[in-house]
């Protein structure tokens, strides 16, 4: 079974990301994989009950959720192989009755493992306390709650970029040549990353309809960027099971890799293709340049 025909360079299945890992996908057919879970109870981008979005309870359907996902994701990887998972903390919300933070960190982390994958680390991506605070009303972040009380108060939630490995040994090093110089490295290696630009996205505004509750949250390009060319060797196969607009693959397809995306939104699977299109033009466009400059390295 073949997940691509040779000569195509993306597809984006539209539907559930679970049963097709699980049943369809080929195992073992993914060489790299990034994306960003949908946040259980926050935001919920379809009324349909496989949106993760749309799991309410954190403690109990969400977990089974993930259970089966991590299952599904561990089966599509190849051996030795990385995946790196986009997370924030969630807040408890003050609605349900709850206070404090939900640790979606760790969550992950523990269902992963559990589904046999390695966890190896997590950067931190810096974000703007000052943003953040105008964008969701944290009272913990505002002055007012400086000013009342400080018990309550703490700092911005950073991104998390979990890096788990497939289990077995490695079949092909990933080490094509002027993917990432030493000077890049130096940077890449602190464990915060301080220079991402939070709105360097692929613009939302079309995919949006009526039965949105909240806005997409596009991973930032510069974040996808570096773990592509981290992770993986021009030509190989990225994968997103949360494809959204198409960030993922925007940017794997700029870099010359293939790309294979799961999303469950109609408006987003359309746009995310769109996205798609455009970037494989621009990779088209620029190839003569790209391997001008991969000779030229070699
Ligand atoms: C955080 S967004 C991903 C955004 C993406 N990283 C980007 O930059 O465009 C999560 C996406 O997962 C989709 N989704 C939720 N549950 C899904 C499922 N079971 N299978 C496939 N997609 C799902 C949502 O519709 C949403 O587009």
């Amino acid at each position: 079974m073949t997940l691509l025909p040779d000569n195509d360079k993306y597809a984006i299945h539209h539907g559930d990301c679970i049963p097709h890992m699980l049943d369809e996908m080929p195992p073992q057919c993914v060489d790299f994989s990034v994306f960003s879970p949908p946040f259980p109870s926050l935001f919920a981008y379809t009324s349909k009950p496989e949106d993760i979005g749309n799991s309410e309870d954190l403690r109990g359907e969400a977990k089974i959720h993930l259970s089966y996902f991590y299952a599904g994701l561990r089966r599509v990887l190849k051996p030795g192989r990385a995946v790196v998972v986009h997370v924030m903390q969630i807040p408890r919300l003050k609605r349900s009755g709850e206070v404090g933070m939900h640790d979606y960190r760790g969550i992950n982390i523990r269902i992963g493992e559990r589904a046999g994958l390695v966890y190896e680390y997590d950067w931190s991506v810096r974000k703007n306390p000052q943003a953040q605070a105008i964008r969701t009303k944290s009272r913990e972040l505002q002055f007012s709650g400086l000013e009342s009380d400080r018990a309550r108060q703490r700092g911005a939630l950073p991104d998390y970029l979990i890096k788990f490995r497939a289990p077995g040994e490695n079949k092909v090093a990933v080490d094509s040549k002027g993917e990432v110089s030493r000077n890049e490295w130096i940077d890449w290696a602190e464990c915060t990353w301080g220079d991402i630009k939070e709105t360097d996205t692929l613009n939302v505004r079309s995919a949006k309809s009526e039965e949105d509750t909240k806005h997409i949250c596009p991973l930032q390009l510069g974040v996808i960027d570096r773990l592509v060319r981290l992770y993986s060797n021009p030509g190989e196969l990225v994968f997103s099971p949360f494809a959204g607009i198409g960030s993922e693959g925007y940017i794997s397809l700029q870099r010359g890799r293939r790309f294979y995306g799961c999303e469950i939104k109609p408006e987003y699977h359309a746009q995310a293709m769109k996205n798609l299109a455009a970037a494989e033009r621009t990779q088209a466009a620029n190839s003569k340049t790209l391997f001008d400059h991969q000779e030229a390295v070699a």
